[in-house]
């Protein structure tokens, strides 16, 4: 990606009388903003009753249904210790308050996605997006120099939502694809903006991974999800976390489990953060639909080696469902 300025620097440097061009986007006021109580409030999965040993079939259900309507849902009663939350959350906020010097220590070098700064800018002309990133991968590779992020229990809870959803889609190898992938970590910070009804901290998108977990880190919200032709902001219960249904998995699964599109708004005073677990299958898997799964119901994507999958990301911006798009047969 393109190197762009950095915007936390960008809002604490004074004078945002005008608004730089490039951050303001007509289009965010285009579509409505709908009313979270009204519309449906997103699934609540329970991960304790998924292990439940009587009541687990019921759950299941309830997964299998949030994944095919829903593509988003909460998830409570996930086992990771609050302290553990509590802490990762500390940290990754002393870390975005650090002195713009110390952050550019862990600046994104040419031809990287990793480390801090953005992703996805392609182009010298794309519109340009409210916040600042922290991009890691963590496993396999540099799974031991990630102390902040308890890796293991994600993928503890990640391998148990895949055996459920793998058991309601009938194709229990759909669980063994995921087992040993791979995952990386951002971080998203959004800086507050006086500007915030005209600029977007995350273009609307559907992640192009397998399946994410999302934890918002201070109580500003700014989520929202594309829903019935608007937006739905998504209000987090306290100690969950937001688990979405990405690219990969509506592919494997012949779209019967959605990718959805979300974006994330800015507010006027208040800073944000979130973060963002991204998991997807190991390497050798084949981004296509299973076999398996197929029947008689007609193909929908084609079928590419991950790696040919990974070129198709970093060569797209960051726009709706365009990697999707781009595998539709
Ligand atoms: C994301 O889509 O990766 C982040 C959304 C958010 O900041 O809540
Ligand atoms: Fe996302």
């Amino acid at each position: 990606s393109l190197p762009v300025g950095n915007v936390q620097w960008l809002a604490a440097s004074g004078d945002l009388s005008e608004l730089p061009e490039r951050y303001v986007r007509p289009e965010i006021n285009a579509e409505p903003v709908l009313d979270h109580e009204e519309d449906g409030k997103i699934p609540v999965i329970d991960l304790s009753m998924l292990l439940h040993v009587h009541h687990s079939d019921e759950e299941m259900m309830k997964l299998g249904l949030a994944c095919q309507e829903w593509g988003f849902f909460q998830l409570i009663n996930h086992g990771v210790p609050e302290e553990v939350i509590e802490r990762m959350k500390y940290e990754i906020q002393g870390f975005f308050q650090l002195p713009l010097e110390e952050k550019k220590v862990y600046a994104q070098q040419p031809g990287s996605i990793e480390g801090y700064g953005q992703v996805f800018v392609v182009s010298e002309e794309q519109k340009l997006d409210w916040g600042d990133m922290y991009f890691l991968a963590t496993q396999p590779l540099f799974a031991r120099n990630m102390e902040l992020w308890p890796s293991n229990p994600l993928a503890f809870i990640t391998g148990i939502l895949m055996k459920s959803m793998a058991k309601s889609l009938g194709v229990e190898i759909l669980a063994d694809m995921f087992r040993d992938g791979l995952q990386s970590v951002r971080m998203n910070y959004y800086p507050p903006c006086p500007h915030a009804s005209k600029v977007l901290g995350l273009s609307p998108h559907s992640d192009a991974v397998g399946l994410t977990l999302l934890l918002q880190v201070n109580q500003i919200q700014g989520l929202q999800i594309k829903k019935n032709g608007g937006w739905m902001p998504i209000k987090p219960l306290p100690g969950a976390f937001i688990v979405n249904i990405g690219d990969i998995l509506e592919i494997l699964s012949n779209g019967k489990y959605k990718s959805i599109e979300h974006r994330a708004v800015i507010n006027p005073k208040n800073e944000r953060m979130s973060i963002a677990a991204f998991h997807n299958p190991r390497f050798d898997v084949p981004i296509g639909p299973i076999p398996e799964l197929m029947g008689e119901s007609e193909e929908l994507y084609k079928t590419i080696c991950s790696l040919d999958y990974m070129k198709l990301i970093t060569s797209s911006k960051l726009e709706g469902k365009n990697i999707l798009d781009q595998m539709k047969l």
